[in-house]
């Protein structure tokens, strides 16, 4: 695809992350050089808080980028090279209800995992289609970067219903946590880390480790992971945006526990939803979950230094920072357009990457990445702890994105009920009837 210079829609312009990935952008422009950089979200309101700010910060630091923002999705998407997604159907608001009420029942309230995942990805479905059918109306050749949670059902979505759309999903946790190992190493930069990794999205685990010159950074990474999990005493640093509050904290903590399970293997962090479920629900305070604390932390400090820029008129001292989820969709889309051949872990149609797996799962795997799109690097067979928590877990992803196709209850009762965070099917009923009362607005209607 190799040009001069791109155009890039940001879809879901009002988000909290849009800031980061637009300086972003700009930092990047030597090895992606970007002369269009357009927002999307179909709420006008709060994305304009957002992209008055970023308007300003794009006059000052690079007047020659042609920017704009809009709600019409023919503007949007019109001659535009890379549609980098980050959507959230029902905001914080109904996020918080995903996390509540499993909560009232004893079972785990997160975003994407259990009860509140499979809520969010009845939504999600949707929205992320509908986005990628209008790129592929308005710009057929563009690619999609999606970001928009929960990754695993809506990547098995677009299996489903576009399985030849130009879509990407990923996945910025697994990337946070390579750059924790190669701190834990004493190596400076996380893309020197050559790793095999198997899994589904938000239920992964590394098989193996090395350094750019080939050494196993297995037993160095295993020691500390078995003292301190992911802790690393540098969760407080300034500078970090992402992943610094006590949740996360208490979460890579309690990585050393999941870790405990499989010391062969290093656990993404979110396996503590399925392995600690009782733990999880313990430690959790119903009355004020993580998207509370987003509310409460991320989206003020976002939006107040949006609205700081408006009212000075300038982001000379502005505050946004671009971080490593910034950086590694940007390395994404420069891949692709470059060519450069690069490694990055993406969710894509197993297919034999994992040879003893279902082949029509879509997988968290090691690809390779040009203007040809990726190529997946085959893993070999996995062990059968891990082997079987997966195929619990995809049946759980496939049933929603069936019932959500089919408008099937019984479907959506069967995915929660086989989540292993919820113990019975007469749990999961009363979750799911709840549910459905509180997305009405949002889900297609169940039969
Ligand atoms: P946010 O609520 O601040 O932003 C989401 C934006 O999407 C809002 O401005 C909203 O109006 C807009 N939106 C909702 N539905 C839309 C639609 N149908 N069309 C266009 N715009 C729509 O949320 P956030 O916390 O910034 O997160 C954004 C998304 O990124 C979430 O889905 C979150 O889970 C995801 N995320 C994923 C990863 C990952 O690892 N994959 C990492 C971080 C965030
Ligand atoms: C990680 C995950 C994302 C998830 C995010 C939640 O980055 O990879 O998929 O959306 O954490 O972060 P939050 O700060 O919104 O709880
Ligand atoms: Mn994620």
């Amino acid at each position: 695809m190799s040009k001069k210079n791109y155009a890039v829609t940001i879809a879901g312009g009002g988000s909290t992350f849009t800031p980061g990935i637009a300086l972003m952008l700009l930092e990047e422009r030597d090895r992606f050089p970007v002369n269009k950089v357009t927002f999307y979200d179909n709420n006008a309101e709060r994305q304009e808080i957002v992209a008055k700010a970023c308007e300003i910060y794009f006059h000052e630091n690079a007047p020659e980028v042609e920017f704009s923002y809009t709600t019409d999705p023919e503007t949007a998407f019109t001659g535009t090279d890379f549609v980098l997604a980050h959507i959230r159907v029902g905001l914080y608001a109904m996020r918080e209800l995903d996390e509540k009420i499993p909560l009232k029942y004893g079972c785990v309230g997160q975003e994407t995992c259990g009860a509140g995942g499979i809520a969010y990805g009845m939504r999600s479905i949707g929205g992320v289609i509908e986005i990628l059918d209008y790129m592929e109306k308005y710009s057929p050749n563009a690619w999609m970067l999606n970001y928009s949670n929960p990754a695993a059902i809506v990547a098995e979505a677009c299996r489903v219903l576009r399985p030849n759309s130009r879509i990407i999903n990923i996945c910025d946790m697994p990337i946070d946590l390579v750059d924790k190992m190669s701190r834990m190493c004493g190596i400076k930069d996380r893309r020197e880390l050559q790793y095999s990794y198997y899994g589904l999205n938000h239920f992964g685990w590394w098989s193996k480790i090395y350094d750019k010159d080939g050494n196993d950074l297995m037993p160095q990474i295993k020691e500390h992971m078995a003292k301190n999990g992911y802790l690393d005493g540098i969760e407080h640093e300034a500078g970090k945006e992402q992943h610094v509050e006590e949740s996360w904290i208490h979460t890579f903590g309690k990585a050393k526990d999941v870790y405990a399970v499989d010391p062969e293997t290093i656990p993404n962090t979110y396996l503590k939803y399925y392995l600690y479920p009782d733990y999880v629900v313990e430690t959790s305070d119903p009355n004020y979950t993580r998207a509370n604390e987003v509310m409460d932390g991320r989206e003020k400090k976002v939006f107040g230094a949006c609205r700081d820029i408006i009212a000075k008129g300038t982001a000379k001292d502005g505050g946004f920072e671009p971080d490593v989820h910034a950086n590694y969709i940007v390395d994404l889309a420069c891949a692709l357009a470059e060519n450069t051949l690069e490694r990055f872990l993406l969710i894509v149609p197993n297919d034999g990457a994992v040879p003893n797996f279902d082949p029509t799962a879509m997988v968290e795997v090691p690809c390779i990445v040009g203007s040809n799109g990726f190529e997946k690097i085959c893993q070999g067979p996995i062990p059968q702890f891990q082997k079987g928590l997966m195929e619990q877990q995809v049946s759980v992803e496939k049933l929603v994105v069936q019932a959500w196709v089919e408008g099937s209850y019984q479907k959506l009762w069967q995915a929660l009920t086989l989540s292993k965070t919820i113990p019975s099917a007469s749990v999961a009923k009363q979750i799911l009837d709840e549910l459905i009362e509180a997305n009405k607005d949002f889900w297609p209607e169940l039969k």
